[in-house]
């Protein structure tokens, strides 16, 4: 991994908790955090929208990020239910997530309206965490390498860099279902994004490559070990403290 990227380990908390668990869940992973003393590695959290204000507040000057799992293109508008980037940075949020695989199947988002999030989220002073992956029927059909290929072109907009943009790949197979790609494959996948990316902007080698998909403390290591593989996008696992700061641990820096 070279030096220049920090690994990020950040937790998707879904919709999941209370307001009090989450404000609960990001004190003891602040705390966490404040006791390991890392500086060589990055924490994020994302939690439900409802959330992000007091989780934001009560991260506020400490060693922990927060973020967005969502937001709309749009600024501002009619567009009910919906959450614009600038929504999110105005209460604390310094990252926002586009394009997680949920987005894309529950709400039918195409590449194209990712890639218009990832742009809204630059608009709004945050990091777009963009996500891609390939579902179970495209693996078993060979295609992942072609389907990665064909969401980066679609979904990264051609202005991403370092400072802007993380990406994540997330199997869809592989998210809640405690299966994960082999060491491999894994690593097939991210050299393949990091050349992707390469062909169409400047600062691919800089940019940061997460991991997502029944990431756990007991594969973390292994996982996070993986050449290109610069951090980890955590589901279920980032929902408890010890296990989320364990996977944190478990990066490795520079
Ligand atoms: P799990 O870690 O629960 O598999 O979820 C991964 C994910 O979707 C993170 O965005």
């Amino acid at each position: 991994m070279a030096s220049t990227r920090r690994p990020l380990i950040a937790g998707n908390w879904k919709m999941n908790g209370t307001l009090a668990d989450g404000v609960a869940l990001a004190r003891a992973i602040d705390a966490g955090a404040r006791t390991a003393g890392w500086t060589d590695r990055e924490l994020l959290v994302c939690p439900p929208a409802t959330h992000v204000a007091a989780v934001a507040e009560a991260l506020k000057g400490g060693p922990v990020h927060a973020g967005g799992q969502d937001c709309h293109a749009k600024a501002s508008g009619a567009h009910t239910g919906d959450i614009a980037a600038e929504m999110l940075a105005a209460v604390g949020a310094r990252f926002v997530i586009v394009g997680h695989s949920e987005r894309r199947t529950d709400h039918g988002e195409t590449d194209a309206v990712v890639r218009a999030k990832a742009e809204a989220a630059w608009r709004a002073g945050l990091i777009a965490v963009i996500c891609i992956g390939e579902t179970l029927a495209e693996r078993d059909a060979g295609r992942t390498l072609e389907v990665l290929s064909r969401q980066i072109t679609g979904s990264v907009p051609g202005a991403a860099t370092a400072a802007n943009s993380v990406l994540a790949y997330e199997p869809v197979w592989a998210i809640g279902t405690g299966k994960t790609p082999t060491v491999a494959e894994v690593a097939a996948a991210h050299a393949h994004i990091r050349k992707a990316l390469a062909a169409q902007m400047a600062e691919a080698a800089g940019v940061r490559l997460l991991y997502g998909g029944s990431v756990k403390a007991s594969n973390a290591a292994e996982l996070l070990a993986v050449a290109d593989v610069d951090g980890a996008l955590v589901g279920g696992a980032s929902l408890n403290a010890a296990e989320f700061l364990a996977i944190a641990k478990a990066a490795q820096s520079g």
